[in-house]
């Protein structure tokens, strides 16, 4: 049995998308997940959907509870988990409004819980390994509903994630594309690490909202620019993932 949760959902967080939907309310070792996780059908298939950033946006990406989101997603006996991202193209090649399906992260982030794995017991070490992170059926499941539906999704790539609020300097921006990123956000790291952490197949959709601040001849990112992008093309992201869900 399948059982898919949602994580971003900006987009996805109408009710009227799910049948049978419900609001249920999920507590962790590690306090309370980003909001109360929405519940129903989608194609026939059992999903849940959480907010990242609370059902109002009020949280910041340094202060996700990523550990207490993660252990409830496993608590509700998710099999799955897709997710969606706004990001920062750093290639040329990567238009704004065009979807990416990551396959690799550069961890950048700089004051967040990183693991469940806080405390080995003896003769229970946990080194998780992190070579390919992101989940290939899920990847390739998720490419192929873009296919379907004609919205152009970039297979692969590296995503960095930086700690955030604020923006890139145009010297990180420079350095980050030196590095090998191909885009850049401040939310997959650590969610995906907790979720290989605990078992549960994980990939995301990005969106690419704007070119970050390597660009000099393009106005840097703003959280204007962002919104107004992503609003402009969250249609595509809810198509492809109602469509990845039932192909799953
Ligand atoms: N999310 C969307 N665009 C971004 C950027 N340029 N940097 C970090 N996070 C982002």
């Amino acid at each position: 049995m399948k059982y898919i949760a949602i994580i971003g959902g900006s987009g996805l967080e109408n009710p009227d998308i799910l049948e049978d939907s419900k609001r249920i309310d999920v507590e962790t070792p590690y306090g309370e997940p980003s909001s109360d996780f929405l519940t129903g059908k989608i194609n026939g298939v059992d999903v849940v959907i959480l907010s990242r950033h609370g059902r109002e946006h009020t949280i910041p990406p340094t202060q996700v509870n990523n550990r207490a989101n993660i252990w409830a997603i496993k608590e509700l006996g998710c099999t799955h988990i897709l997710s969606t991202t706004a990001c920062g193209s750093l290639r040329e090649e990567i238009k704004r409004g065009e979807l990416v399906v990551p396959n690799q992260f550069i961890d950048f982030t700089r004051r967040r819980p990183v693991t469940f794995f806080e405390k080995f017991k003896p003769g229970k070490m946990k080194h998780t390994p992190m070579a390919d992170p992101f989940d290939e059926d899920l990847r390739a499941r998720l490419l192929q509903s873009a296919g379907k539906l004609d919205i152009k999704a970039h297979d692969g790539g590296t995503v960095i994630t930086i700690e955030g609020p604020r923006f890139s300097t145009r010297a990180e921006s420079k350095m980050f594309q030196i590095w090998g990123a191909d885009i850049i956000n401040m939310s997959i790291a650590p969610e995906v690490i907790l979720a290989n952490e605990l078992g549960i197949p994980y990939a995301t959709v990005a969106m690419a909202t704007d070119y970050d601040s390597w660009k000099t001849d393009e106005t840097p990112v703003s959280w204007e620019e962002i919104l107004k992008v992503f609003n402009q093309n969250v249609q595509n992201v809810t198509s492809l993932l109602t469509k990845a869900i039932a192909l799953i």
